[in-house]
């Protein structure tokens, strides 16, 4: 049986849950930019298990956790025995018995799952293929302090890959809070029919408003926040990269495509990391390849004041510490 200081998925919260973890992320912030922050976790030990890279997940976990006074052992994407010559039970019931807690990212959500399953401490779920719950209360942290409405009235539209563990997370997220959550993605990549099914479900009692659609401008009138994600996630085949970009060049988030929301205000969002010029490895591919500069934002969109991707960073940090407080609180 999973511990209830678990976060394996976004719709196993309620939306009081979710904002609780957001608002104790807001009085974490604020204590720590004060220096009174007070260590509630001093001699906890928290096992980080990692199947793909990161850089904020990783370092958000390490961070809070070391603020907080626990220690944390990192499992790197090779360096265990894990789903090879060592079950996903036995590993979560082994690790259950020496760590307080286990933040797990990789690839299956079974995985997790199974893990919350056997090993008697709180899972937390640093993404899979299927959802990036830690990321989402990063975003709505983000977005509440960038706006002044509630957050039942704030409107956001993911522009690109709608298949993606972060459109699905956002999807469902905004529909479990009430917001006005829009996605725009061609037809091929929109979120599956289940999690769409369960969005339109939850909003019939949150009265968030939801849209679906492969028309970038139809989603993205008046919008608060427009947000994007990379368009080859790290589970996909680096391949998809000569499918995606014809479907998504369309998708990308321009200039033109913040002027036409029609909202001078509207803000950037990006969970990170971005494709949005050619200093990386993979945007010299991109360019290289496709003859684009960046891939699913411009540059000029990424470096523009409307940008809050830096905030939006840090705040993995403060929610992360949210959710490991609460979990071994709990
Ligand atoms: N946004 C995010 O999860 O970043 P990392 O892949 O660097 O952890
Ligand atoms: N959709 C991206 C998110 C990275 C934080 C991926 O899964 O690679």
């Amino acid at each position: 049986m999973r511990h209830p200081g678990s976060l394996l998925k976004e719709l196993d919260l309620t939306k009081e849950k979710f904002l609780d973890l957001v608002s104790q992320a807001r009085g974490l912030k604020r204590a720590k930019a004060s220096g009174v922050e007070h260590p509630v976790l001093t001699g906890k030990n928290i096992a980080l298990v990692f199947e793909k890279s990161s850089t904020r997940t990783r370092c958000a976990f390490e961070v809070a956790a070391h603020d907080q006074g626990a220690h944390v052992t990192y499992l790197d994407p090779t360096g265990s025995h894990m789903g090879r010559e060592e079950s996903i039970p036995d590993t979560a019931k082994v690790l259950g018995r020496m760590f307080d807690a286990i933040e797990f990212r990789g690839f299956a959500q079974d995985t997790v799952e199974t893990l919350a399953e056997h090993a008697g401490v709180p899972v937390w779920n640093g993404l899979t293929d299927s959802w990036h719950p830690t990321q989402m209360l990063a975003d709505v942290l983000t977005m509440t302090e960038n706006s002044t409405d509630r957050v039942e009235d704030i409107s956001f539209a993911f522009v690109g890959d709608g298949h993606n563990n972060v459109a699905r997370s956002l999807l469902v997220t905004g529909a479990l809070l009430g917001m006005d959550v829009r996605i725009a993605a061609p037809a091929a990549l929109q979120p599956p029919a289940d999690v769409i099914a369960k969005a339109h479900e939850l909003a019939a009692t949150s009265g968030a408003r939801v849209l679906v659609t492969d028309d970038p401008e139809q989603a993205v009138a008046g919008v608060d926040f427009i947000y994007t994600d990379v368009w080859v996630s790290m589970g996909d085949s680096p391949e998809a990269w000569d499918t995606r970009v014809p479907l998504l060049t369309p998708y990308r988030v321009t200039a033109e495509l913040m002027k036409a929301t029609g909202n001078p205000g509207t803000k950037f969002l990006h969970c990170l990391p971005s494709i949005h010029d050619r200093t990386t490895t993979v945007g010299r591919r991109v360019h290289d390849q496709y003859g684009l500069d960046g891939a699913e934002v411009t540059d000029e969109v990424f470096s523009s004041p409307a940008s809050v991707v830096f905030d939006q960073a840090e705040n993995r940090l403060h929610t992360i510490k949210a959710v490991i407080v609460a979990g071994l609180a709990s």
